[in-house]
């Protein structure tokens, strides 16, 4: 037997092989609600014979997004987008994580509530450029100039944990909550 066929144990789950699908981002979601489109649930069930699927990043928070037509997962919408992926993938015998990633300076006003500016650990704008809905739809491959940075503070920090357990509604490690919101 290929030993890529072989089952293996992944913390408390059993991968039926050892082929782990990478996260890569699909720009399929509807771009204002972050709500996984039902082509998402299709995609990860064609792929759901890997030992394990990674999904695409998703944002945790609404500032966290930083690409267009990614998804979420602080809304009820957004979670129950993703329950339609996940029921469709173990439907198939298949087994799906999902991984969170808030893009903190790697965004753009256009893509944050409000226009905000992008929340990053410290006040220092990236030295890049990041894809807009509109300048991708007129001219694509022209990007906006990344905006000025405002930093994490303590008032601007109080909100994430509440958005996130409203995400998540669970105790623990995000490690385990990520898993656990992968299977429900
Ligand atoms: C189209 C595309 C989208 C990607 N999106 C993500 C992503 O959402 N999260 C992430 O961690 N990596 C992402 N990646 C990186 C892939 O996971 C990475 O390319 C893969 O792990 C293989 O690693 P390598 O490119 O170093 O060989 C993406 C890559 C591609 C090509």
């Amino acid at each position: 037997m290929n030993p890529l066929d072989e089952p293996t144990r992944l913390g408390r789950y059993t991968l039926r092989n050892r082929l782990v699908m990478a996260p890569m981002t699909r720009s399929r979601a509807d771009d204002a609600s972050g709500v996984p489109s039902p082509l998402a649930a299709q995609y990860y069930a064609q792929r759901a014979e890997a030992g394990l699927i990674i999904t695409e990043g998703t944002f945790p928070s609404p500032m966290g997004k930083g690409y267009v037509r990614t998804p979420g997962i602080h809304s009820s919408a957004q979670i129950e987008g993703w329950k339609r992926v996940t029921e469709a993938v173990h439907a198939k015998g298949g087994l799906i994580f999902l991984q969170l990633m808030h893009c903190g300076r790697i965004s753009h006003p256009s893509l944050l509530p409000a226009h905000a500016s992008p929340v990053a650990p410290s006040a220092i704008a990236a030295n890049g450029k990041v894809f807009t809905a509109a300048r991708s739809s007129r001219h694509i491959g022209a990007p906006h100039a990344m905006p000025s940075m405002q930093a994490l503070t303590g008032s601007n920090c109080t909100p994430l944990p509440a958005t996130w357990r409203n995400s998540f509604c669970l105790p623990g490690p995000i490690s385990e909550r990520t898993a656990t919101a992968a299977r429900s």
